[in-house]
This record gives C-alpha cells, structure tokens and sequence, in this order.
C-alpha cells in the first residue's frame, strides 16, 4: 500500500521511515515501534498482532518457568511469521535456561530488563546469534553497555507503566541520545501515547520507540474487561508511582492506578514500620513482608479483573487510551500522527 493510499502523508510517510531505518533494520520489521512486554499482557494473542501489524511484537516472560516460555513462543510463531522478540528478566533464577530456549527456537531478539545483565547473559545472548537489547537507565551505564556489546538500547522514563526509575523520559534522551545515538539504535520509551512524540524522539536521534500502555486495551490484549475498563476511565494523574514510608523498609518504585490496594499498602508499611519501632519484628522479616505484599497483584488484576486490590500497573499516557480497538487500529494512528507531524515540520 502507498503512504497516501493508508492515509499517511506522503513526505512525511518517507521522512518517518528514513528516521526509523536503523531500527526497522536491526528488527526486521516495518516500523520501528517496540511493543513494551508486559507480564501478563504481552503473550502469544497480542505479541502475534502486534508483529503482524508491522511493529515489534515481545513476549514478557515475567516469572515464567523455561516450559511455559517454550510453549509461548511455539504458540507465538504459530499465529505470526513475522520477526518477535522475548523479555527476559535479569534476576528470573533460570535465566542461562530461558535464553537457551529463545536459542533453540532462534529468536532473533532478546529484551534484558530489570537491572544489568548478570555476567555470562550477554554472553550467551550473543553467542546464540541473538540481537541483545538492553536498558540503559543512566549515561553511564549506556557507554558500559555498548562497550560490552549490546546491539541496542531502550532508555525509559518515569512516566512509563511499571517498574521505574526516578528520571523523566525526556531528560534521559537529552543526555543520552546526544552522546550515544551514534553508535548503536535506541529505543525510546516512557510517556509516548502519539505519533508527534514519536516524530519528536526519532528528530532527537531515536531509532525507534517502546511503547506498553498505549496497547494494553487493543482487542487482541487478553488483559480482563475491568483491567481494560480501568485504563479507558483513567486520567495521567491517576497513574501515580509507589510511595516509600520509611527508610528502613525499601519499595521498588512502580507506576500503577490508585486502588484499594495502593492505599492498604500504604497502611502496610506504616503497621510494618511501627512493629519495627516497637521490636516487635526483625527486619529482615520486616522488609520481606514490604517486598511480598505485591505478589501476584499483577496476575490478580490483569487476569482475574480484581481491580481493586490487584495491581493496575500503568503509565501516565494512560489518558490517552480512550477505547478498546484493533491493534493494527491503534498502531496506523500513531505512524499517521508521527508522519503528518514529521510533513508539518517540512513545510
Ligand atoms: C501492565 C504493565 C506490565 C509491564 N510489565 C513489564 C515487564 O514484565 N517487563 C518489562 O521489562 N517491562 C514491563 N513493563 C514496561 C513496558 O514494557 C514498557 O516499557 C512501558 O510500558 C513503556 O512506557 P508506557 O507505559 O508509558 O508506554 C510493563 C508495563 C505495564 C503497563
């Protein structure tokens, strides 16, 4: 189809895919627009639709074992035959395990998040002939990863969905890209709801984007109807990120939707912390129960549908997701956006 025939405008239409050229290469496919993986979330239904749609589809595997990560990929490349890619979690305890399965069914792509990749990974990512991609949550650590090899980078910021860090989205691309961009593609993410941010982060020198929110309430997305519904009511400000009490007992920043549950966790650590004061508990024990009171909250919300104590992880473009549409919907809008912005600039 041609641009003007989908309806993107036509200079643009080139303009975007010149500027996203080194990520549609590095991923083979269309539009360089990573699907975020989202435990839960991103499994076979959505990954397929969004790869067959032309951007990036990723696996979250979450906390699954090497079995179920196995049988998720069978299943993903059943419904699409284009290029997918797997998130790996670096603390996940069989992790050697679970890039070997992405090497036995040759994966092209693997996602290490949540924290730096542990030694050895990187290693065996490549050596099983994978692309590796890696967060660089800092500039530093952006300069260490490259040195070591990786093949791309995803700098994201606050306002993502999830497990955060304390810098905004556009901060980091300031520091980052200027400095890196020329070296290796990076992915931009954290906050991106339209296509004119896209425009915005590839003109700065992004190679692509990452986006997870945005997808969460295509038709395709497994997430339970009161998951969906929760994130079509929501406004940015309700996205709001986990509030430590005390610094005795550590909480893992997250971006979610306020609940029931956020509030009671609150109450939590207040309890938690008084039992400390009081030595009552020891703290080792004490930080346990902080660093547990989230289990499972994720599946309880996005598969059970209890919104209210479970947990709605979601980033701050969730005002931006008004209804529930079909991916490919969802992803022509936002390459249409980001070439009429990219046109508009032109003229
Ligand atoms: C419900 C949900 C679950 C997520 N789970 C993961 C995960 O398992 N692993 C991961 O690396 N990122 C996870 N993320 C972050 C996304 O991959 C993505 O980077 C983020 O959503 C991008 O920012 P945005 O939400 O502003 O689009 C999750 C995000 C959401 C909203």
């Amino acid at each position: 189809m041609t641009a003007v025939a989908s309806g993107i405008a036509a200079a643009g239409g080139e303009r975007l895919a010149s500027l996203m050229v080194r990520g549609t290469a590095l991923l083979g496919c269309d539009y360089a627009i990573l699907g975020g993986a989202m435990s839960w979330v991103s499994e076979r239904n959505l990954v397929a639709a969004m790869s067959n749609a032309g951007m990036f589809g990723v696996i979250a595997c979450g906390a699954m074992t090497p079995a179920l990560l196995d049988a998720e990929i069978a299943a993903t490349k059943a419904l699409t035959a284009r290029p997918f890619g797997v998130n790996l979690i670096t603390m996940h305890p069989d992790l050697m395990e679970l890039i070997a399965v992405c090497h036995r069914h040759q994966v092209g792509h693997i996602v290490l998040a949540g924290g730096l990749p542990p030694g050895g990974s990187l290693e065996a990512v490549k050596a099983g002939g994978a692309k590796l991609i890696a967060f660089a949550p800092a500039l530093s650590l952006a300069k260490k990863l490259i040195r070591s090899g990786v093949d791309a980078l995803i700098i994201e910021g606050m306002e993502a969905g999830g497990h955060i860090g304390p810098v905004s989205t556009s901060v980091l691309a300031q520091e980052i890209l200027p400095a890196v961009a020329a070296e290796v593609p990076v992915f931009v993410a954290g906050g991106i709801g339209r296509g004119e941010a896209i425009a915005g982060y590839l003109e700065m020198g992004a190679s692509g984007v990452q986006l997870g929110t945005r997808f969460v309430c295509a038709t395709e997305s497994i997430a339970h109807v009161a998951f969906k519904k929760a994130f079509i009511r929501a406004s940015a400000r309700d996205a709001v990120a986990s509030t430590q009490l005390d610094a005795r007992l550590p909480v893992i920043p997250v971006r979610a939707l306020k609940n029931s549950g956020t509030e009671l966790f609150t109450a939590k650590q207040r309890e938690v912390a008084q039992l400390l004061d009081e030595g009552k508990v020891e703290m080792a024990e004490a930080q346990l129960q902080i660093e547990h009171y989230w289990a499972g909250a994720l599946r309880r919300a996005v598969i059970d549908g209890d919104i209210e104590h479970g947990s709605l992880m979601a980033g701050q473009s969730v005002g931006m997701v008004t209804r529930e549409e079909p991916l490919a919907d969802i992803v022509a809008q936002l390459v249409a956006e980001a070439a009429a912005a990219l046109e508009r600039r032109a003229a």
